[in-house]
């Protein structure tokens, strides 16, 4: 399905076959960390302690506390009652809130967040990088398929395709929560351009293909994104958050 109407208010309605993805710049939010701190429960405060260096650290705090701030506004509560369990790799997931599905990406200034009740789901966001040599990396890391598309494309296009091709296959992965557990050549995604659906390939097993709906998602310059949701027959619907200028 196509991308739905952009979400505007974050007013917690969501409906049965949506995936809310929402996105915000951190960057803008850094004053507010002080006040945003005392929202995270112990284990994330002293977690966030033992950051060294301060941007990942400024990056954690706020994007638990933009977490917790907009699934306390879909399961109707405050922030700081939002619980956690982790999952066996590592998944956060939603303690005791039966049928509320959400993952978390953060890049470079970014922070996006998916919510769903539809399915298990996955959402990456990365800032495309000039540091790295996609053709190798994709040689060494991705499947025949995604390697000759990168390849194919113009080489001046090719960091952004990289990160693309990437995005996909994280936001699966993601989604999976068995973390790279998986063969990152046992499926294939290929990027399409601008935003929609895309096609996922779980190699030798298509049925299970059958059952996933995967997007990629412009979130802005530089920036690539895609969520990937454990159903059929759903719309990704997209909001900044907040409104650009306004604060959390
Ligand atoms: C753990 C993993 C999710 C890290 O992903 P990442 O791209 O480095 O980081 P992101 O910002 O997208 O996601 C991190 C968030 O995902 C969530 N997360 C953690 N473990 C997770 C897991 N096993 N599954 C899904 N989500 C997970 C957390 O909310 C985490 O944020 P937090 O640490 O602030 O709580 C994992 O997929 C991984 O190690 N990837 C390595 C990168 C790689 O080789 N990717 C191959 C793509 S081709």
């Amino acid at each position: 399905m196509a991308v739905g109407p952009d979400l505007i208010e974050m007013d917690g309605i969501l409906g049965n076959n949506e995936i809310h993805v929402w996105h915000t710049d951190l960057t803008a939010q850094e004053a507010a960390i002080d006040r945003l701190f005392p929202l995270l429960d112990h284990p994330e405060q002293s977690r966030a302690a033992r950051f060294l260096v301060p941007e990942p650290r400024v990056q954690f705090i706020l994007s638990r506390a933009f977490l917790r701030i907009a699934l306390g506004r879909y399961l109707q509560v405050e922030p700081r009652e939002v619980r956690f369990r982790t999952a066996e790799h590592g998944k956060p997931e939603l303690a005791g809130a039966g049928g509320l599905y959400f993952n978390l990406s953060h890049t470079d200034g970014t922070t996006a967040i998916a919510v769903t009740r539809s399915g298990r789901v996955g959402v990456d966001v990365e800032r495309v990088r000039k540091n790295l040599e996609p053709v190798a990396l994709a040689a060494r890391f991705f499947s025949q398929k995604e390697s000759d598309w990168l390849r194919s494309q113009p080489a001046e296009r090719r960091f952004a395709a990289f990160f693309a091709c990437w995005t996909a296959k994280e936001a699966y992965i993601k989604a999976c929560g068995s973390g790279l557990s998986i063969a990152l050549d046992s499926f294939g995604v290929i990027p399409q351009p601008g935003d929609g659906e895309l096609n996922l390939q779980t190699y030798g097993k298509p049925e299970d293909s059958r059952r996933w709906s995967m997007w990629q998602l412009d979130l802005g310059p530089d920036l690539r994104s895609a969520v990937a949701v454990e159903a059929v027959n759903c719309q990704v619907r997209l909001g900044r958050w907040p409104a650009a200028g306004a604060k959390i």
